[in-house]
């Protein structure tokens, strides 16, 4: 599977690290050349034997007692993937901000190759806003994440920042030195909150940001898919995708329905307006002696129309931001608009849904399974979307 991919491990000081032993064994055992990197800190968790004896050539830890005088930039520049696991709160942050102090960081800054970051840690610190916000500047820099479990942690507590299976770690490096996995897929994106004219000057909209839209596109990118994007918001285009300027739910829907049958899956992460207004102005609205009274009209639910116009075989994922109920609201709309996934966000909760880097979803299926992703990256998100997109094409 692996065969001929060169892929540096590094490890770094969590107690995690002995898990690495068994992702080294399994990454060398499906054909790779593993290289393992320890830093100072990994070396008090396990002993550079284990590593050496397992991986493909003897264990690195610093930049100044190798033979080769530059062994970041060999490492970096001859690498097909890096992996890092487990990646402790300390690497997340020193690789996010550009740091190269030792000699693990200095690979990572060197490298051109696709990296991915498995992080361990406590609840509390997984959840604290800098590791979080690290990881996201590290996600939109293209860094992959697979993100920990929720499960018991060293000194018997339980919650989110078990490392990931390292089965589950080895799959997704796999995933990442193969053609990818949407390669051959045509996938639609809507992201952002649309936008309804009052005047030729105010607007009503809602507060989604478009980050999750947007991280949907680019790792279905990153994954080998075809992406058009049809967007409310003007973020950085992701590299690569078709992008399609909208402004409100009449736009988004006269840019999507002809269109539809085109694409294996349609992600409808866009906010779309219920209400518009009935009959807008044509000239700015002026201050007078009484407060205007706006009439709104409802807007045209087109997901119910691509529901029931879906080819054969499309994948048809929507999402449902709620403020209550949100599971049962969430399976109610699956069922009412004919869709293959819903994903449901509770957007009250911290940390969750609009605005933020950071996310926390419900993923249901038409067949009744429900997958949750503990708060994590929009980009780890996209990926469990994705994943659930692949599952719902092949069921
Ligand atoms: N949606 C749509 N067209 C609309 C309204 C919503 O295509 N006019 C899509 C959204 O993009 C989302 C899904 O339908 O993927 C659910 O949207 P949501 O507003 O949560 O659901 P509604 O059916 O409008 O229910 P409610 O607002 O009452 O919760």
């Amino acid at each position: 599977m692996l065969q001929g991919k060169r892929i540096v491990l590094g490890v770094t000081g969590g107690i995690a690290a002995y898990k690495a032993v068994e992702v080294c064994r399994r990454l060398v055992d499906a054909g790779a050349h593993v290289s393992p990197v320890l830093t100072e800190g990994a070396e008090r968790f396990v002993g550079r034997t284990t590593f050496s004896a397992l991986g493909s050539e003897p264990v690195r830890t610093s930049l100044f007692d190798d033979p080769d005088p530059i062994p970041h930039t060999h490492l970096g520049q001859q690498a097909d993937l890096v992996v890092v696991c487990p990646a402790t709160a300390r690497l997340i942050g020193s690789y996010a901000a550009g740091i190269s102090d030792d000699l693990l960081t200095a690979t990572l800054l060197a490298t051109r190759a696709p990296v991915l970051v498995c992080p361990a840690m406590h609840t509390e610190m997984w959840e604290h806003p800098a590791v979080q916000e690290n990881l996201a500047t590290l996600a939109r820099r293209g860094v992959h994440v697979v993100p920990p479990e929720e499960g018991r942690l060293a000194g018997g507590d339980v919650g989110a920042g078990r490392l990931a299976d390292p089965a589950v770690i080895v799959e997704a490096a796999v995933r990442l030195l193969g053609p990818g996995d949407l390669a051959g897929w045509k996938i639609l994106v809507s992201a952002g909150g649309t936008r309804e004219a009052i005047d030729p000057v105010r607007v009503i909209t809602n507060r989604s940001s478009g980050k999750q839209g947007y991280a949907l596109a680019e790792q279905a990118l990153r994954r080998g898919a075809e992406v058009t994007l049809v967007t409310t918001v003007g973020l950085r285009p992701p590299a690569g995708a078709e992008v399609v300027a909208v402004a409100s739910a009449a736009d988004m829907e006269a840019a999507i329905v002809p269109r539809a049958a085109e694409f294996d899956a349609i992600i409808m992460a866009a906010a779309v307006a219920d209400f518009r207004v009935a009959s807008p102005a044509d000239h700015k609205i002026k201050k007078g002696a009484t407060v205007p009274v706006i009439e709104l009209a409802p807007t045209h639910d087109f997901l119910v129309d691509l529901g029931r116009a879906k080819p054969v075989g499309q994948v048809l994922v929507g999402f449902a931001a709620e403020t209550e109920n949100v599971l049962d609201n969430a399976a109610a709309k699956l069922e009412r608009k004919h869709l293959d996934l819903i994903v449901a966000n509770d957007v009250a909760a911290p940390g969750v849904g609009f605005e933020h880097d950071t996310n926390a979803v419900t993923i249901l299926t038409a067949d009744g399974t429900r997958r949750s992703v503990a708060l994590t990256t929009k980009h780890a998100v996209a990926d469990a979307v994705l994943d659930a997109v692949i599952a719902a094409r092949t069921r």
